[in-house]
């Protein structure tokens, strides 16, 4: 049998030594590999087990292996969200064209204003429903409508009639006043809301296209408020009136 050289029996039980996990034997036990065995008392001895430095990692790599992967679950979630995404910048444009103008003003100040009394779709609440010609009812007069609103019940006084005299609408109160709080533009748009959109009349539809077209020319400026104490429907009959016969030609 060949000797086998010192330096290379010491650096084997180094790594054996490194590999197993236990210190470099003193002396080499009896019952391990044939070539440790074999080898002389005093090979083993002294030998200062050299260790070789780990491989310095450099910080990111350490940071990466380090690093908690991300959770199955988390990853479904990640493949799901360009999907949610597309689908909620969907839900945030708006109905086309559905309305412009007056009647689209009117919308938001009805969603902001009635809704929460009147019902999202007009269908009623702790206020009357105003929706499937409920309000033309009460009031066949889009001016006399118009100065319901910016008046409200406290203005009328409890126990006094209002609207059509065949509805026979008395004031019970609850209905606030919105003169002071919408131009006249809003209030005359969440009217003809009511009765366009809500009530479905065709005239009133045609009534806020015809006031469309006079504010877009610069003929009508309605940014100004009616004042709820002298308000009156002929004041408000002749503002329709303005644009109603400018929708002739
Ligand atoms: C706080 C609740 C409330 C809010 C907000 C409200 N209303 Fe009313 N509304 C009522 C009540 C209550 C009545 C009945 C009033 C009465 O009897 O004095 C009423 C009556 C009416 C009527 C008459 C309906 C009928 O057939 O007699 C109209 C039209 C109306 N409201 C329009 C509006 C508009 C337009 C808005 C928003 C600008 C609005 N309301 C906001 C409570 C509300």
């Amino acid at each position: 049998m060949t000797e086998i050289p010192e330096h290379l029996l010491k650096r084997a039980q180094a790594a054996k030594a490194k590999a197993t996990g236990e210190p470099a034997p003193a002396e080499a036990p009896a019952a391990v590999a044939p070539a440790e065995a074999a080898a002389p008392a005093e090979a083993a001895a002294p030998a200062p087990v050299v260790e070789t430095p780990p491989e310095p990692v450099a910080p990111y790599n350490e940071a990466a292996a380090s690093r908690k992967t991300i959770p199955w679950w988390a990853a479904s979630a990640l493949l799901l969200l360009p999907i949610w995404a597309i689908s909620y910048v969907g839900t945030l444009e708006r109905p086309p064209q559905e309305a412009t103008g007056v009647l689209a003003e009117g919308q938001h100040v009805y969603e902001a204003r009635c809704a929460s009394c009147h019902g999202a779709t007009g269908a009623g609440g702790s206020g009357y429903a105003l929706a499937d010609g409920e309000v033309l009812a009460t009031f066949p007069s889009a001016a006399d409508h118009v100065v319901w609103v910016a008046r409200g019940s406290d203005s009328f006084g409890l126990g006094n009639a209002y609207g059509d005299a065949a509805r026979g609408r008395v004031v019970e109160g609850g209905m606030p006043g919105w003169a002071d709080v919408l131009t006249t533009e809003e209030l005359i748009g969440v009217v003809l809301h009511e009765r366009a959109v809500l009530s479905g009349s065709e005239e009133d539809a045609a009534l806020a296209e015809a006031l469309d077209h006079a504010i877009h020319l610069g003929e009508l400026d309605l940014h100004g408020h009616l004042d709820p104490a002298t308000v009156t429907a002929d004041e408000v009959q002749a503002i329709l009136d303005s644009v109603a016969h400018d929708d002739g030609h």
